[in-house]
């Protein structure tokens, strides 16, 4: 692809949405919920606020202009910025296998969304008693066929929307899906508000309790707070090559960033009060949205269209961020080999499902058996853990490109194309988070996980 020929995204609020979809996803839905109630809710949540706006949204800045000004993808990107020194390319690399991984496991999960969609329409809580809709989950968990079709079915949805290419495919899908997100949101959250269950929810996920607070807390917001915003993986790098030099990187970064936290917040506001009307405990772990929610819909008048809603949210979500991870994956495809889009997006795809199957069959065992007795955890577990090291890793990365290997002016003039007055005036805030706050904040929490330091004594 030359330079000439790159498409850009049609409209600013087309590329907005994008973003958002990207950001939005499992991660808000399935995994900040069930992580902020094994977390004690309050501090966490305040926690994810805080490393959400000082930490991910200056290296999502920080990504958007490195794209927009090579408008290549992550391996072109940083090799030619760098003209090809240092340790760049290498992290590209790092970067492309990472969202390799988490599209293999990211659509093993989405699949499960799809599934449980379907059995939605079909109302399959009803005449079920809590034990056996719960059971239900288990059960499917291990059946290897059903796991292997949905994860295939996911694939070739997010496939189809990433051969449209950027204006459309993934631009006109994330423009009808995304907002099409909130609007279901917002009547899910208005149906909930009417629970008894609606104040004791606010004030768990709101109310700070020092009782809960501990350093494990401080690590996990952090992790959540880059997975969230898809940071560290060169998938803004991507988003931002398609990009025009009339929209202002910093008001679409605050704008995303701003959104991302609305819908984890929302996501909480719409489960735990479901939680807390039937009295029970918050943290239940991963299986709290497809094993405890559908015993509390089945308890609800209109179950079936609560349910199959809220799935279908939970499948919005899912296309519209494995969309991201796909499109960054064929952009590479595409620039380091010159592969047409198509025989990219079949390509990864393909790949992609091959490598889903270890995940896809983790509760069946049927592929690595000896996996869970090795490692005390299945399959699935590990890899979904995996991501957020080398997240945490491109990050850092990201940060130490822009604030101190790119040329200072280059960085400014990224920065200030097309922006708002507010925008400029916070530059010099936001350079100095890239250059000396964001890479301490990694490191402090990086040789913590290691155990190498305390961050704090509790
Ligand atoms: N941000 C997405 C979510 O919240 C997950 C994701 C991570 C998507 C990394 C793309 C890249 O679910």
């Amino acid at each position: 692809m030359t330079r000439e020929a790159r498409e850009h995204w049609g409209s600013k609020l087309g590329f907005i949405m994008a973003a958002a979809g990207s950001a939005i996803g499992l991660g808000s839905l399935w995994r900040f919920p069930y992580v902020t109630a094994t977390n004690g809710g309050g501090l966490f949540v305040l926690a994810y606020i805080f490393f959400t706006f000082a930490v991910s949204l200056p290296i999502f800045i920080a990504e958007l202009i490195i794209g927009r000004r090579a408008q290549r993808g992550p391996v072109d990107a940083l090799t030619s910025m760098s003209c090809n020194t240092g340790p760049w390319r290498n992290i590209s690399w790092l970067c492309v296998i990472t969202n390799f991984i988490i599209l293999s496991f990211y659509s093993v999960i989405s699949g499960w969304s799809l599934h449980y969609l379907i059995l939605s329409l079909q109302d399959f809580t009803a005449q079920r008693t809590a034990e056996e809709i719960s059971a239900l989950f288990d059960r499917f968990y291990v059946a290897s066929d059903l796991n292997i079709f949905w994860l295939g079915m996911f694939l070739a949805l997010s496939a189809a929307v990433v051969l449209g290419g950027i204006k459309k495919g993934i631009e006109l899908w994330a423009s009808i899906l995304t907002p099409g997100l909130f609007v279901l949101m917002l009547c899910l959250l208005l149906y909930c508000s009417s629970l008894s269950g609606f104040w004791p929810a606010l004030e768990f996920l709101f109310r700070p309790d020092w009782s809960h607070f501990s350093s494990t807390g401080v690590l996990e917001a952090l992790g959540m707070a880059f997975f969230t915003l898809s940071v560290g993986l060169g998938i803004l790098i991507t988003y931002g090559s398609y990009m025009q030099p009339t929209q202002s990187i910093p008001s679409t970064a605050i704008t995303v960033a701003v959104l991302n936290v609305c819908v984890s917040l929302i996501a909480s506001m719409i489960i735990f009060p479901l939680i807390f009307t039937f009295n029970m405990q918050p943290d239940q772990g991963p299986g709290l949205v497809f094993k405890i929610l559908p015993v509390l819909f089945n308890q609800l008048p209109a179950t079936k269209l609560l349910s199959t809603l809220f799935f279908l949210i939970l499948l919005l979500t899912a296309i519209t961020s494995s969309i991201s991870i796909l499109e960054t994956l064929a952009t590479t495809g595409m620039e380091a080999w010159g592969w047409s889009r198509r025989k990219s997006v079949f390509i990864w795809s393909t790949a992609g499902f091959f490598l889903g199957l270890p995940s896809a069959l983790a509760g069946s065992g049927l592929l690595l058996p000896n996996w869970t007795s090795i490692y005390g955890t299945d399959f699935l577990s590990q890899i979904n853990a995996l991501p957020d090291w080398m997240l945490t890793i491109g990050a850092l990365a990201f940060a130490f490109f822009v604030g101190w290997t790119l040329k200072p002016e280059i960085v400014e003039q990224e920065y200030k194309k097309a922006s708002s007055a507010l925008s400029l005036k916070f530059f010099p805030l936001w350079i100095a988070l890239v250059r000396y706050f964001v890479p301490l904040a990694i490191i402090s929490i990086v040789l913590h996980k290691l155990g190498i330091f305390q961050l704090l004594s509790c």
